[in-house]
């Protein structure tokens, strides 16, 4: 691995800010709030964190809305404590990344002010503007990718055409074919370039060109979609060469800065279609969006993962999360129990970058709608509840926090799962220190091994360590054979209560209900 290539060996942290830590009291997470526990996320020993959207912000989108792409909003703090927060994080060892939206502002963003204000506007061209059809509807069938907001067009009244808004009318795309807004973009990223961030997580980044005829989406193809839960996958848009240049340009802009790297978002299924674009001259990394779609069966995660892998890149790593701040969580998507032990063994030990989202990794849950109504427009709020540090909740705010608790913060919370060695946080660290130290896991090639039963099993290996992975996703005790590997071997860990150190035959393993292990082939460290 060369030096900077230090995202290839990471674990990634996931950062709501509005939701992590409270420092002022106005019951909203902030920057300084992050510094104060940079304690905790070294503890845990991830390598990197990524802060979703700190930026000015009307909040229809969340912060998914910005209106200053270089600042701070005040409840999140200033760029001092931005800064501040980059220093303090690098002390730590810990990298901080940011969220880039480069598909759309805010309404409130000026450049669209400026946009909206006359149609002969210098900056009218910044964003996407067409008149409506002659019946009066939108100028062509693209859908918002939130239900609620329907079309993604929005009729203007000061002059009389409709803009685009792929997701709430709060969001007008901006139009990439306009030179001037890549330069203006490309200030962007070298503002936060130059003060120091380690890399950037690309939000929705294979949709930044649009159509140059605006032609409508095909309509089975819209159709098909459908039945997709994810926010962003009602209607497929063509993937259109042009934004490979985009990605390209952010691509040469990182290679000035060293040790930068690009984390795409790219909400497409379509193993085959996302393996193009992490790896290559674009973007470094991509989430692998379908891992997160999987029912809990073993062959369906083997199935995704060996897929993407057939499809990446020689050399190319796929960024694996259980849960986003758009996805529910692990304990709500699988259950508790066991599963949320296993989950977190497999992210950590398949080929590839593994991204914790903030309370995952002591098995928090969605919490439901807020009495008063959803806040989100998508309905993600209970996602996004504020992290359950303790069971008063002091340890977020000492306020009303912005959206309420989850009902289960007595029993999970940090300060109870700090010192108990069972505790899905100590599983956590064990996980994350026994990748560390394990050149197969950071760096290893990978194979999945046919076994039978309902286990994922793999073998993670370089030239002198080799590890086999088995996750037992059935709720019973299963036999695993697998007949073509050597006789000994030793339990490196265990999600159960498997004894570590203890040897073990890698041909025939005996798994406990919902139980991983991670087993050393050949016995000997
Ligand atoms: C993806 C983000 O993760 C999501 O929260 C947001 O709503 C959309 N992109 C639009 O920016």
């Amino acid at each position: 691995m060369k030096h900077d290539e230090w995202w290839r060996e990471a674990v990634l942290y996931q950062i709501y800010p509005r939701s992590f830590a409270d420092s002022d009291g106005d019951g909203v997470g902030d920057l300084p709030g992050v510094i104060d526990r940079l304690g905790y996320l070294a503890e845990l020993g991830v390598d990197a964190v990524w802060l979703s959207p700190f930026y000015p912000s009307p909040l229809a989108d969340f912060g998914y809305d910005v209106s200053d792409f270089q600042a701070v909003d005040p409840s999140y703090g200033t760029l001092e404590d931005f800064d501040e927060l980059l220093r303090r994080a690098h002390e730590h060892g810990i990298r901080v990344v940011v969220d880039l939206i480069m598909n759309h502002t805010s309404v409130e963003h000026p450049w669209f002010a400026e946009s909206r204000s006359s149609r002969t506007s210098p900056k009218r061209d910044w964003y996407i503007w067409a008149d409506s059809r002659p019946d009066g509807g939108p100028p062509n069938n693209w859908l918002s990718a939130f239900e609620k907001c329907g079309p993604a067009w929005t009729f203007d009244e000061p002059t009389g055409q409709c803009y685009l808004h792929s997701f709430t009318p709060g969001q007008p795309d901006l139009n990439w074919r306009n030179p001037e807004v890549r330069a203006a973009m490309r200030e962007v990223w070298r503002f936060w370039l130059d003060r120091g961030v380690d890399g950037f997580r690309v939000d929705v980044a294979h949709r930044l060109m649009k159509d140059a005829e605006l032609r409508d989406n095909i309509a089975e193809l819209a159709h098909a979609r459908r039945h997709v839960s994810h926010p962003l996958g009602r209607q497929r848009h063509l993937d259109l060469p042009e934004t490979f240049d985009v990605l390209r340009d952010l691509r040469r802009t990182l290679d000035s800065y060293e040790g930068t790297f690009a984390l795409g978002e790219v909400p497409i299924s379509d193993d085959r279609r996302l393996a193009e674009y992490f790896g290559g001259d674009g973007m470094h990394t991509a989430f692998h969006i379908a891992f997160w779609e999987q029912p809990w069966r073993a062959a369906a995660f083997r199935e995704t993962v060996d897929r993407l892998a057939a499809y990446a890149r020689p050399g190319a790593l796929p960024t694996y999360a259980l849960a986003t701040h758009d996805i529910s969580r692990t304990v709500t998507r699988y259950g508790g129990g066991g599963r949320p032990r296993v989950a977190a063994a497999m992210m950590t030990t398949l080929r590839g970058i593994p991204c914790v989202y903030y309370g995952e990794e002591i098995g928090m849950a969605d919490a439901p709608p807020p009495l008063d109504g959803l806040l989100d427009v998508d309905g993600r709020d209970g996602t996004r509840v504020p992290m359950q540090w303790d069971e008063t909740g002091a340890g977020f705010s000492r306020a009303a926090p912005w959206l309420p608790f989850a009902s289960d913060q007595h029993d999970v919370n940090v300060v109870k799962q700090l010192d108990d060695p069972d505790s899905l946080l100590s599983l956590y660290r064990r996980l994350i220190a026994f990748r560390r130290d394990s050149p197969a896991l950071r760096r290893g090639e990978y194979r999945s091994l046919d076994c039978g039963g309902d286990v994922f099993a793999y073998l993670r290996s370089v030239p002198g360590e080799r590890l086999l992975v088995a996750l037992n996703f059935a709720p019973h005790r299963t036999e695993v054979a697998l007949p073509e590997l050597p006789p000994h071997g030793r339990l490196e860990l265990s999600t159960g209560t498997g004894e570590a150190g203890s040897p073990v035959d890698p041909r025939s393993l005996s798994l406990a209900p919902d139980e991983g292990v991670i087993v050393r082939i050949g016995g000997t460290p």
